[in-house]
């Protein structure tokens, strides 16, 4: 089996400095006693770079953890989502966060705005690094998003496939070795 060849689609300063802009537009709205809420695992590596820009842009959010599994071991989504982990925090009354890696279908921040909602959170909004708007199921676009993505499957930056590169410091698009 011939290794993929991963071409850099957004490298690591263009990351960065994105991520500081949407910190800043994200500080510019108010958002009662903030609990910020990455959604694990794919969007690890751009919430904390996310929150420290929040940080650096005078933002105090109170910070959990949602993880969810709408992915299986193929690049197709399944459909269903699962929670593998739940806050442990009550988001009743207060503004909610919510930061995922990628928006595809939807189904996935649906999901999670819709238990945030259920819960009571007074207001919940969304942030993503990337929006793949090709293959949307539902009508949902996300508050704040890092970049437009092309409908091709990226990893790095925290994204994987089948468990793999989410060490990677760039976003990268896996060429088939038959190219
Ligand atoms: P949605 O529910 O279809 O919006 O799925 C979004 C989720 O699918 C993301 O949070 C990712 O975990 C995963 N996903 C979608 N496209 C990609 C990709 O190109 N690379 C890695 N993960 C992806
Ligand atoms: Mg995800």
């Amino acid at each position: 089996m011939s290794l993929p060849r991963i071409d850099v689609l957004f490298s690591e300063p263009v990351i960065a400095r994105r991520v500081e802009k949407l910190a800043k537009e994200i500080a510019a709205m108010t958002m009662p006693r903030l609990l910020v809420i990455p959604v694990l695992k794919g969007s690890f590596i751009f919430a904390a770079d996310l929150i420290r820009s929040m940080h650096r842009a005078g933002v105090e959010p109170e910070i959990d953890f949602l993880m969810l599994a709408s992915y299986h071991e193929d690049t197709r989504s399944s459909g269903r989502i699962d929670v593998l982990r739940d806050i442990a925090t009550d988001v009743s009354d207060r503004g909610v966060l919510l930061i995922d890696d990628i928006l595809e279908s939807g189904r996935t921040l649906h999901f999670a705005k819709e238990l945030m909602a259920r819960r009571g959170a007074r207001q919940v909004k969304t942030a993503v690094l990337l929006d793949k708007p090709h293959r949307r199921a539902q009508d949902l676009e996300a508050d704040f998003v890092g970049f437009k993505c092309p409908d091709c499957f990226v990893v790095g930056y925290g994204m994987d496939m089948a468990h793999r590169y989410r060490e990677l410091p760039f976003i990268g698009v896996i060429k088939d070795p038959a190219d």
